[in-house]
């Protein structure tokens, strides 16, 4: 049995303080949670308040949005592995489309940063996706394939059980328009087989793998029914603790 995973991915939204108060809210709304695990992934200025926020938390995480592949050196703005995980981070987001298009990320350096999360004791969440163009010429299957297995390049089978892999096609994301639960069952089905070739089947049969892209409390339920589908990476809907919450719920009911 997979333990579905929902993550909030804040992006660039709330100040540390800010981030305190969430938590807050969240807690009180949320009560005790037992059959999912939950992760906050803020930006990197908030990581520390919510670690120490939530030490006591079981069921709750805290991650980080992205890292560079290096351990430290000149490489002015970034943040390396070993720091993030000296604070505690337990995973982090690798490869998001924001990040592959608007700040030049290419497969090979999602690899490098996969890898070095690894080597790091840090859970990647490795994102792949299709653009609108690439679904309307047919080439979903091409993308997930070239994505996942350049993104995965010299990982071994036993490094897997680390990895979750979050299926966020761009046109769904931020745009309101989620995929229908056929069609991300359907990316989904195609991920967990070709991570089978490639590890085999009891390796990408643990594999939890996300769908992200406009999910909120109206679709999360039926999207988690999906067999394939074992949990999801929120944006927008996450910044609202109580609607975070809410998804949280829906996605406990879809285990009933
Ligand atoms: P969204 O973002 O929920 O706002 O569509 C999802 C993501 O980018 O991870």
């Amino acid at each position: 049995m997979r333990k579905k995973i929902l993550a909030a991915n804040w992006k660039m939204n709330l100040t540390h303080s800010e981030a305190e108060s969430y938590l807050e809210t969240f807690l009180s709304e949320i009560g005790q949670v037992n059959d999912v695990e939950i992760v906050i992934i803020p930006p990197f200025t908030a990581i520390p308040a919510l670690v120490s926020a939530s030490e006591k938390v079981a069921f709750l995480r805290i991650g980080a949005q992205n890292m560079h592949w290096e351990k430290n050196g000149a490489f002015t703005g970034e943040v390396s592995a070993t720091m993030l995980r000296a604070l505690y981070v337990k995973y982090v987001i690798i490869g998001h489309s924001e990040r592959r298009m608007l700040f030049g990320e290419t497969d090979e350096i999602v690899n490098r940063k996969v890898r070095s999360a690894l080597d790091a004791g840090l859970r990647p969440i490795l994102c792949v996706g299709e653009s609108l163009h690439e679904r309307d010429s047919g080439e979903v299957e091409e993308v997930l394939r070239r994505q996942l297995r350049k993104g995965l390049e010299n990982v071994v089978e036993k490094d897997l059980s680390e990895i979750v892999v979050a299926y966020e096609p761009c046109w769904a994301i931020g745009t309101g328009r989620s995929a229908t639960p056929v069609e991300a069952e359907q990316s989904h089905a195609f991920i967990r087989s070709d991570l089978s070739e490639l590890f085999g089947a009891t390796a990408a049969d643990r594999v939890r793998i996300q769908y992200g892209g406009s999910v909120k409390p109206e679709n999360a339920e039926d999207l988690m029914r999906q067999k394939n589908i074992d949990g999801a990476l929120i944006g927008g809907a996450s910044l609202d603790p109580r609607s975070f919450a809410r998804i949280i719920w829906r996605a406990e009911a879809a285990l009933a």
